[in-house]
C-alpha cells in the first residue's frame, strides 16, 4: 500500500517508518504523500491509540526535504511547496488527536529536524544529530522551522541554530530541551513504546484536550505565512540555485548575495 513507508501497528501503536534509507530518507513528494495518509489513518483508526514516526536505517531519521526537487521550482512555487507540507504532514501532526512522538535514530536536518519538532515530543538515540542546514543552500526552513524551533529553545538559540546551519548532537539536544530522552540506538523503539503505554492507560479526551491546550499556548498564523513567503523568494534568488547545484555536484558554493 506504502512504497516509502513502512507501517504497522503494535499495541495500539503505530510505528511510521520513513523507508528511503538510500537518501538518509529525505522527504520526496511521495513521502509527504503517504505520511499524509498514515497520519489520516491514525486519526481515523479507533484502534489506534498514538503513533510513532521514525526513520529507517541506523544513520538517519530524516535529512531533509529532498533536495532534488528544488531546482525547478519560482517563488511560488516553493511557497506552495512548505505550504502543502505544513497542511498535509506537518499541521497534521502536530493537531492529531492522538500523541504522535519522534524517535530519531540519527540526522534530523532541515525538514527532519521540523518533523520531528512538529511530533507531540521528542526520544532520541546516542547517534542522533540535530540541524536546520538550509542556508547553506540559500534557503530557510520552510516546514516551520523558525517557528517551532523557537518556541522548543527560545529566540536566541534558533538565530544561531538557523543561521550557521550547524549540528548538534543528542545530548546538546536534550540540553536545549527539543529531546526529552537519549537512550542507546537499540532501546529506542522499546522506549517510546514503553511511554506511549503509559499515556494509553490515561483518559482519551483527556490526552487530546492536553494536546490542543498545549498547541494553543503563544500559537499565530502570522509567523508561518511571513516564513512560508520569504521560503518561497529564496527560489527567485541566485544562491538558491547556486547552493542547490553545489550540493548535488558535490563542491563548495560560491554565494553572491544575489
Ligand atoms: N535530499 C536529497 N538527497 C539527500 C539529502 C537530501 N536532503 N540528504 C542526503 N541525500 C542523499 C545524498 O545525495 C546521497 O545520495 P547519493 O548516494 O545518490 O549521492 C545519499 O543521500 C547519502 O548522503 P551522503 O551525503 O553521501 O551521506 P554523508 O554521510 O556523506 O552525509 C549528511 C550525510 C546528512 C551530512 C549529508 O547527506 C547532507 O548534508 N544532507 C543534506 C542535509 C540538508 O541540507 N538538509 C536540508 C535540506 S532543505
Amino acid at each position: 500500500m506504502y512504497k516509502s513507508l513502512l507501517v504497522e501497528t503494535e499495541n495500539s501503536t503505530c510505528i511510521i517508518t520513513i523507508n528511503r534509507p538510500d537518501k538518509l530518507n529525505a522527504l520526496n513528494k511521495e513521502v509527504i504523500d503517504e505520511l499524509s495518509q498514515a497520519i489520516g489513518e491514525v486519526y481515523k483508526d479507533d484502534s489506534i491509540k498514538s503513533a510513532i514516526i521514525t526513520g529507517a536505517g541506523q544513520k538517519s531519521f530524516v535529512a531533509g526535504a529532498d533536495i532534488s526537487e528544488f531546482l525547478q521550482l519560482d517563488a511560488s512555487q516553493g511557497e506552495a511547496l512548505a505550504r502543502r507540507g505544513q497542511e498535509l504532514v506537518f499541521d497534521k501532526i502536530e493537531n492529531s488527536p492522538k500523541p504522535i512522538v519522534a524517535a530519531v535514530n540519527g540526522f534530523a536536518l532541515g525538514g527532519g529536524c521540523e518533523l520531528a519538532l512538529a511530533c507531540h515530543f521528542i526520544i532520541a538515540s546516542e547517534n542522533a544529530k540535530f540541524g536546520q542546514p538550509e542556508v547553506n543552500l540559500g534557503l530557510i526552513p520552510g516546514y516551520g522551522g523558525t517557528q517551532r524551533l523557537t518556541q522548543a529553545v527560545g529566540k536566541g538559540r534558533a538565530m544561531q541554530l538557523i543561521m550557521t546551519g550547524e549540528m548538534i548532537n543528542a545530548d546538546d539536544a536534550a540540553q536545549y530541551g527539543v529531546v526529552n530522552k537519549v537512550v542507546k540506538q537499540e532501546e529506542l523503539l522499546n522506549t517510546v513504546k514503553q511511554v506511549l503505554q503509559v499515556i494509553h492507560t490515561k483518559a482519551p479526551l483527556a490526552i487530546t484536550k492536553v494536546i490542543e491546550s498545549i498547541n494553543n499556548f503563544d500559537h499565530t498564523q502570522q509567523g508561518y505565512d511571513f516564513e512560508m513567503k520569504k521560503f518561497g523568494e529564496c527560489f527567485a534568488t541566485e544562491d538558491l540555485k547556486e547552493g542547490v547545484s553545489a550540493f548535488l555536484e558535490k563542491r563548495k558554493p560560491d554565494f553572491k548575495g544575489r
